[in-house]
């Protein structure tokens, strides 16, 4: 006997619907599997005959053959185990034909039985309602984050046991209705916070600007500026992720394996940061099952290349592309695969070899060739986009030693700024696909970027007293809206502009 089930498959962050069918006939007991590669069909065979036994049931000792159809979508992993085993099932008779019909069914089996979460199972249940799939089997592990999806009814199992049972009616069972809300383990308050930071008002204010505006930011400091502290500190004023960014992220963590047992929805923007030694597929997303890179698992986030320089240099070029393009395009031999990857830049980098060029307390020993080598590996291309670029000089000793600081504010304090000024833009912004000022191409800094004759000519002035170059006009007109939102001006006054040109200090 023949029987049929739905599974579903996910390549890149997109799924699609897997037909199983099990057919059982007499002759040789052989247990094959096809549209598998090689090594996950020996895999998953050994896992679903052991689970099938383990659970109490026969195994057939009969020619049976499971067809994973469409063969060409690439698959991975134990995500067919489930259905594998339900279709042996149902074509031995156990299970009624009709009591799979319309239901897909996701799952790894472990040997006794017990159903193992899965990774992607985000994108798949968004998806099975397109698919016509009214019902969705899942692992118990997985029930949190499936409950994202409100139009499928969600049955999530223990095991292989319990999902027999319910199939035949033995136990009633009501799908599952978790609110992906109240996801309480999210709402730990944040370790860290700006009032951390003696000093360096300069820096903590770029960075509120940044958080506002979404601009990518690099600083440029000797070591113990509290360069990497500044960075670690911007979630914490970041706005909240909308429900839409949350599921976007969690899409792209979900096909990653980052999703944990019993979590719902990312809520709180990431914050990566891959180490200076990280491969560019690592940082990019690819290999032979296209995997999101860093750069995608940031989405709606921070990417933070501390000590910017360390990395190598071809790494850094392949970024960019998605810093132009906010995703990924990963080409295969048969499809191409793209990740989302819009993200704020974060970088941190010395200023020279020895680190002490400018620094107040120490001697730079580097000549100025070694400075201008050292500078030049940061391309031109990759600085360009880059809107913040400031220097974080060291602090003196007596402003880390005394306890008469000028107060620092707290990170609560600056993201109320920050949030009030990312309402301004998501006002101006409405019904386009740009966010924030920093995704402002030429038509909309036209738009909205407009300067009295007062801003033009002290814009003017600092781009020819400074030597700015051509390509920093752009760049200080998108801040300087920036610093605008933040000041709920409506217009670019010379004051935001002459702000917007301190960021530019590498720009000379
Ligand atoms: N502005 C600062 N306020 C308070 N502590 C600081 C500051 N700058 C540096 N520090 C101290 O020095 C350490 C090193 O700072 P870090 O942020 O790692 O510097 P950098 O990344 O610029 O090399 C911090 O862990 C902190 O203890
Ligand atoms: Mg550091
Ligand atoms: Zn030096």
């Amino acid at each position: 006997m023949i029987s049929f089930l739905h599974s579903s498959a996910v390549n890149g962050i997109n799924a699609y619907l897997i037909d199983v069918e099990a057919d059982i006939s007499s002759g040789l007991p052989v247990f094959s599997i096809v549209g598998l590669p090689d090594t996950a069909v020996k895999e998953s065979r050994d896992r679903v005959v052991s689970a099938i036994k383990n659970s109490g049931f026969d195994f057939p000792a009969k020619k049976i053959t499971v067809n994973l159809a469409p063969a060409d979508i690439k698959k991975e992993g134990g995500l067919f185990d489930l259905s594998i085993a339900l279709g042996i099932l149902v074509s031995s008779g156990y299970i009624e034909k009709k009591s799979v019909q319309k239901i897909c069914a996701i799952g790894e089996l472990s040997l006794d039985g017990k159903l193992r979460p899965v990774k992607g199972l985000l994108p798949i249940v968004l998806s099975l309602k397109k698919f016509g799939i009214k019902k969705v089997i899942i692992p118990e592990g997985n029930k949190n984050e499936a409950s994202v999806a409100n139009d499928i009814e969600i049955y999530p199992f223990a095991n292989l046991t319990e999902t027999v049972k319910f199939l035949k009616n033995e136990i009633k069972v009501f799908p599952f209705t978790g609110s992906c809300e109240s996801d309480e383990n999210q709402n730990t308050a944040p370790t860290v916070d700006f009032a951390d930071i003696k000093g360096q008002f300069l820096a903590k204010r770029a960075a509120e600007v940044a958080s506002a505006g979404g601009h990518n930011m690099i600083m440029i400091g000797p070591p113990g500026s509290g360069k990497t502290m500044i960075a670690k500190r911007i979630p914490t004023i970041l706005p909240p992720m909308s429900f839409e960014e949350s599921v976007e992220t969690t899409k792209i963590w979900s096909v990653s394996g980052l999703i944990q047992a019993g979590e719902s929805l990312v809520k709180q923007r990431p914050f990566r940061s891959p180490h200076h030694t990280t491969s560019s597929i690592a940082l990019i997303g690819g290999g032979s099952y296209p995997k999101p890179g860093e750069v995608s698992l940031a989405h709606n986030g921070v990417l933070f290349l501390d000590e910017l320089t360390e990395f190598r240099r071809d790494v850094l070029e392949v970024l960019r592309q998605p810093l132009e393009d906010k995703i990924v395009t990963v080409s295969r031999a048969k499809n191409t695969l793209s990740f989302p990857a819009s993200f704020m830049l974060i970088a941190s980098m010395n200023p020279c070899q020895c680190g002490h060029y400018g620094d107040v307390n120490k001697e730079c020993t580097c000549n100025q060739y070694q400075i201008t080598k050292y500078r030049s590996k940061i391309s031109g291309p990759l600085m360009d986009r880059i809107d913040i670029q400031i220097e974080v000089p060291a602090l003196k000793i007596d402003e880390i030693t005394t306890d008469k600081q000028p107060v620092s504010e707290t990170s609560h304090e600056i993201k109320q700024r920050v949030i009030k000024a990312r309402n301004i833009q998501y006002e101006r912004f409405k019904n386009t696909k740009i966010y924030c000022n920093a995704q402002m191409g030429p038509k909309e800094i036209k738009k909205y970027c407009i300067l009295d004759d007062k801003a033009k000519e002290l814009l003017k002035n600092a781009i020819e007293k400074l030597g700015f170059s051509a390509r920093a006009y752009d760049r200080i007109l998108k801040v300087a809206r920036t610093i605008a939102d933040l000041a709920d001006s409506p217009d670019i006054l010379p004051v935001h502009i002459a702000e917007a040109v301190k960021y530019r200090s590498l720009d000379k």
